[in-house]
């Protein structure tokens, strides 16, 4: 059906939201309004009426874990299962796309939304993501894949530039998305907030277009993420056809001047506009049915998701799973209030929710620090006292709310003092001290050496305590390995003295050197490498056979239990090789394997294994390496492939990208990108509808007193406590958001924002002609 029913006005109308949910209706060419809705792992559906601060009152939902999570379970068959859920949740509430998922690199591990993104991997990253889209797609409802791309930082999210060279961007940062678009077809992309190399995601033609179209082939709707748009010109240009959220008109007031005065095509706005018609009349009958589901049966496969996904970092002695007759005391404030998920817009309210303490309400209890993680000496005590009886005692610990969400990066990899002190304390009276961790990202593990068993379970969602116990005391074999290394101290970081908060803009100085591809290459010992993960059972490798590209070996289950390994291969590049990682992941598999059981794995890798970026995917020729193994550290069986490839010339590079070691220059980067990189500033007077309130605040006397009065307001509006995500997000929200933005989230007229910046320039008589020049013309 085509639009010719909208006159030009009506279908710019139709390319920005109607309020911040919902896309605009016009039943006269049969245009039903689409409905949106967080998020990755749950449904964020808010009730009408509500704004977009209000986070924490939506309708009820299965909070799934989170990708963090998940991520682990490298189990493609199980993210699509629980992908088909969350279309079956979001088909209940009417919601006809959701806004997920993340497919974002963890480019450093503080970056404050790694909790909502799967791995420091594109592969593992794309394939997750591909796998969930599927499954939420098989119920007739659209997934959004986001944030499209180089959003690795919450810090000035909404303005800071992604510096990076063409090669990293391609093999790290754009090929999970690329996977995920290649295998799932997303109904929607979602463009990040950011900017790569100078061009906003929203109006970046080469992103949006001659990439995600053009090269891998997406045809469904590209939306901006909520406040992205830059310039609605530009934006249609590039292919940006929905501006989110809705409410305000200025933007598209001035798409309807350009195509006047012929600086706008309006075939650019008849596309657009065809292609969120297309998705909404493709979604209406999943929107409108609302089919319910089976609340029971989701919270029973958030469990399974979250028993499958746990990595086990360490069993001394087997010391899990915990004997039936071990008197077990359970220690931490997270046994009666455990952290399950992460704050900002993927935070869900849960359907059912069940506490460990309720879970083995058997078991003694001690908290032994406060529920925000500090330290308490009387409880400090008390717990200390009991562990000192206790056969095994089982500490919750981990990051508390307060530390990840949305709209702010962690400052550092600790734990609050209070649960290290707690560990420490504990495992210096009790040997067998066996540590739970909660977290959304890696923490620094002082006390590592001293208790017996660490099992990571990130943020496990609703059924997160049903799922501890079935670990523990279950004989539930864990089964999951890190999707990210977890470095011994933030220090070892390769970015870590560049990364988030030193800096306006985001330079990728490392290039393609982040996570393992880094650790590896320059010898750096970590805390537990990427894929790597513990059993109750044992795993041996054999019979590895190369034809071609087809890769064969057998894993056999030698332990007491049946149990699942996750087979991982890497590929390392010939020797001589400059500039490229020591190993690469590029095949994985999970497989389950009953006690005794052995089974031959077949693998088919395909040039694209091989290839790296240079102006277009080339294979260098020689022999490369292909490592089998169960951890990206721990290779069992070696083979090689020889490639004629494609004739190359290997770039001269500076030493630091040959050999990395230690922290690579500004000058070192220049010489990665080819061009000179200015480090952005901006003084007083020059401000510009880009500019922030946090940057303003300190020179001007109106903006710090607007901004003093925005965070008064929002304080009070989030529960007075200016340590809670909640403030802190909403905070940087406003703060960090350019005037431009801020116009389009309070739904303002263009002028409103224009007159305030003239004011804060310095130009207060501006304001006034500005003023009097509006009313003569009203
Ligand atoms: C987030 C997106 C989210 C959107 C709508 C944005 O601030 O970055 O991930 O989907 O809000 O809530």
């Amino acid at each position: 059906m085509s639009l010719e029913q909208l006159d030009l006005k009506e279908k710019i109308a139709l390319c920005s939201g109607e309020d911040t949910w919902h896309t605009k209706s016009f039943s006269t060419a049969d245009i039903p309004s689409l409905c949106m809705s967080d998020g990755p792992h749950g449904l964020r559906k808010m009730s009408d009426g509500s704004d977009l601060t209000d986070i924490d009152n939506s309708l009820p939902s299965t909070c799934f874990p989170s990708a963090a999570l998940t991520a682990c379970s490298w189990d493609e068959e199980l993210i699509e299962e629980m992908g088909r859920a969350l279309g079956e949740d979001a088909a209940s509430l009417g919601v006809g796309l959701l806004l997920g998922p993340g497919a974002n690199i963890k480019r450093n591990p503080l970056c404050g939304r790694n909790f909502e993104y799967f791995s420091e991997d594109p592969l593992l990253s794309g394939k997750m993501a591909a796998a969930l889209i599927r499954g939420v797609q098989s119920r007739g409802v659209g997934a959004c894949l986001k944030h499209f791309a180089c959003n690795n930082q919450e810090y000035k999210r909404f303005q800071s530039d992604s510096v990076l060279d063409d090669r990293t961007l391609r093999e790290l940062y754009l090929s999970a998305f690329e996977i995920a678009v290649r295998e799932s077809r997303p109904a929607a992309v979602m463009c990040a907030y950011n900017k790569i190399n100078g061009t906003h995601c929203s109006d970046n033609q080469r992103l949006l277009t001659d990439i995600l179209r053009g090269e891998w082939g997406f045809d469904g709707m590209v939306v901006t993420d909520w406040g992205a748009l830059n310039d609605r010109v530009s934006a249609f240009k590039a292919g940006c056809d929905l501006n989110m959220p809705g409410g305000s008109s200025y933007q598209e007031k001035m798409a309807m001047l350009a195509i006047k005065d012929g600086r706008l095509d309006k075939q650019f706005v008849e596309r657009s506009a065809e292609r969120i018609a297309a998705l909404s009349r493709r979604v209406q009958k999943a929107q409108t049915e609302r089919r319910d589901f089976d609340h029971d049966a989701h919270h029973a496969l958030a469990r399974r998701i979250a028993v499958e996904s746990a990595v086990l970092l360490k069993n001394k002695d087997h010391i899990l799973p915990l004997r039936k007759n071990i008197d077990v005391l359970l220690i931490g404030p997270m046994v009666k209030q455990l952290r399950y998920q992460g704050g900002g817009s993927s935070h869900i309210n849960p359907l059912q929710l069940r506490q460990l303490s309720e879970v083995r309400a058997d078991l003694p209890y001690v908290p032994g620090c406060l529920p925000d993680g500090s330290s308490d000496k009387k409880l400090l005590k008390q717990a200390e006292k009991a562990a000192k009886k206790a056969g095994v005692p089982v500490i919750l610990a981990g990051l508390p709310d307060s530390y990840e969400s949305e709209g702010f990066d962690r400052s550092d990899m600790a734990m609050p003092d209070g649960y290290n002190e707690l560990i420490e304390t504990v495992a210096a009276v009790n040997p067998h001290t066996v540590v739970v961790l909660m977290a959304g990202s890696p923490v620094e593990l002082p006390w590592a050496d001293k208790v017996k068993s660490i099992l990571y379970m990130g943020l496990p969602g609703e059924a997160g305590a049903e799922a501890i116990a079935d670990l523990l005391f279950g004989e539930v074999s864990p089964s999951g390995k890190l999707a990210e290394t977890w470095p011994v101290s933030y220090l070892d970081c390769v970015s870590s003295s560049y990364y988030s908060g030193q800096n306006k803009d985001a330079h990728y100085r490392e290039g393609v050197y982040v996570g393992y591809r880094y650790y590896q290459k320059a010898g750096v010992r970590v805390r537990y490498p990427f894929g790597y993960g513990l059993s109750y059972s044992e795993f041996v490798y054999s019979d590895l056979r190369i034809s071609g590209n087809h890769v064969c070996f057998s894993v056999k289950n030698k332990g007491k239990c049946d149990a699942s390994e996750i087979v991982q291969l890497y590929v390392s590049p010939p020797e001589g090789t400059g500039y490229r990682p020591a190993l690469e992941c590029r095949a994985f598999r999970k497989i389950r394997l009953r006690k005794g059981e052995t089974v031959s794995v077949n693998f088919e890798l395909t040039n694209r294994s091989f290839a790296l970026w240079q102006n277009g995917w080339i294979v260098p020729p020689g022999t490369y390496g292909v490592h089998i193994g169960s951890s990206s550290e721990d290779l069992r069986l070696h083979g090689t492939i020889h490639k004629e490839g494609d004739p190359w010339k290997e770039p001269a590079l500076p030493d630091w990208y040959i050999s990395p070691s230690g922290t690579p220059s500004h000058i070192d980067f220049e010489h990665l990108l080819g061009r000179p990189v200015t480090v952005r500033s901006q003084s007083k007077g020059c401000y510009t509808m880009d500019s922030t309130f946090d940057e303003m605040k300190e020179d001007s006397a109106v903006a710090g007193l607007i901004y003093r009065v925005m965070a008064k307001k929002l304080l009070k509006s989030t529960g007075n406590d200016k340590n809670s995500a909640k403030y802190r997000m909403a905070l940087s929200t406003v703060s960090d958001a350019p005037l431009r933005t801020l116009q389009m989230f309070l739904g303002k007229e263009s002028s409103t924002m224009e007159y305030l910046l003239d004011w804060i320039n310095g130009h207060p008589g501006k304001v006034l002609e500005g003023l009097i020049k509006k009313s003569r013309t009203e």
